[in-house]
């Protein structure tokens, strides 16, 4: 066998026991959660955010189906309220402030807060072995500072309880700091990056926008950048390193109050993102997010995953 067939020969392994693992219900000692606990979808409209919203509910959530689409999000809203699913709709666009707003008062004055963020709205221009920067900006502010808006706006809406509120960024491998063939040539960026005592809000930001500029002035070919998917990666990248920031920004809230943060990469999965080319189905993509927005373990926050086990930045 070579490696490529042992790697889809793990793939399918994996894949065999998650669903097996997916066939064996929640304890009630595991259902910390009820239908009041209230988990907001981001870019659930379609693909993997349409089925984390669907299991989450399945499970007995109460979920806030958003789309920066109204007219298809109440579509896939009434698709789920008709399995008799607790699901409501509102319109939400991550890269608008305004919608942000909105939508957080909305959340505010209907449900009193929310417990579960998913953070799974995000873009890539990208497919096959192109490598086009075109789209960069909208790249970068829907998937990187998007996210990091709708982290902000929604963590003073975060509801106390004994179980912690759970945030759950949907990432890719593709922003891995030390993929053995898509990273960051610079290694002193690289080790700032990955040391959570040098990661700052400044040193991430700063970051992207410096692979931004070169993108306007045409120099980001020759700057050391991952070298797939350049610009999805730095997206990525950046959620990674900003889920460890926010981890550690978080960790000195009371008991009580903690809010556990974590990130994840769906896999390769069938979807419009990526031509419905891929080795797995949403509803198995989806997976990763939805195990981890319901872990009983407290203790996990910080990390990265994939196929529901950690995974190196
Ligand atoms: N598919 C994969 O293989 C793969 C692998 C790794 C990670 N991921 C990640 O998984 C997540 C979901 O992707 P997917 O594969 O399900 O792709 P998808 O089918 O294209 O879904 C993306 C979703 O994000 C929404 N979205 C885009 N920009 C938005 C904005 N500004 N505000 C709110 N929603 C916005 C889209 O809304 P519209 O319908 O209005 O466009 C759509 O609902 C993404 O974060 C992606 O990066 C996917």
């Amino acid at each position: 066998m070579d490696k490529r067939e042992r790697a889809k020969a793990r793939r399918e392994k994996r894949r065999q026991e998650i669903t097996l693992l997916r066939t064996i219900p929640y304890s009630d000692h595991q259902r910390w959660w009820s239908i009041d606990t209230i988990a907001v979808v981001t870019g659930a409209n379609r693909g993997i955010g349409f089925d984390i919203a669907h299991q989450l509910a399945v499970h007995g959530l109460t979920v806030i189906l958003t789309s920066r689409d109204a007219g298809v999000g109440d579509e896939a809203r009434k698709v789920l309220q008709e399995r008799g699913l607790t699901v409501f709709f509102h319109q939400l666009d991550v890269v608008d402030p305004s919608s942000i707003k909105v939508f957080a008062e909305w959340v505010q004055q209907d449900f009193g807060g929310i417990d579960i963020l998913v953070n799974n709205a995000g873009v890539n221009f990208n497919h096959g072995t192109d490598n086009s920067v075109e789209f960069a900006e909208q790249v970068i502010g829907t998937n990187y500072f998007g996210t990091k808006s709708m982290i902000q706006a929604m963590i003073p809406l975060m509801r106390p309880s004994a179980s912690g509120a759970r945030i759950v960024n949907v990432s890719s491998r593709l922003g891995r700091l030390n993929g053995r063939r898509n990273r960051i040539g610079d290694v002193t960026l690289r080790k700032q990056l990955e040391n959570v005592d040098t990661l700052s809000e400044e040193l991430i930001d700063g970051t992207v926008n410096k692979f931004l500029e070169q993108v306007k002035d045409g120099s980001w070919t020759s700057c050391g950048w991952p070298q797939n998917y350049t610009d999805y990666s730095m997206s990525k990248l950046a959620v990674n390193a900003y889920t460890r920031l926010m981890a550690k920004m978080l960790s000195d809230r009371p008991e009580g109050q903690k809010i556990y943060i974590n990130c994840y990469c769906p896999g390769w999965v069938k979807t419009a993102m990526t031509g419905w080319a891929g080795h797995t189905s949403p509803e198995e993509g989806a997976d990763t997010g939805v195990w981890l927005s319901l872990l009983l373990d407290q203790l996990v926050t910080g990390k990265f995953f994939a196929e529901r086990r950690e995974i190196n930045f």
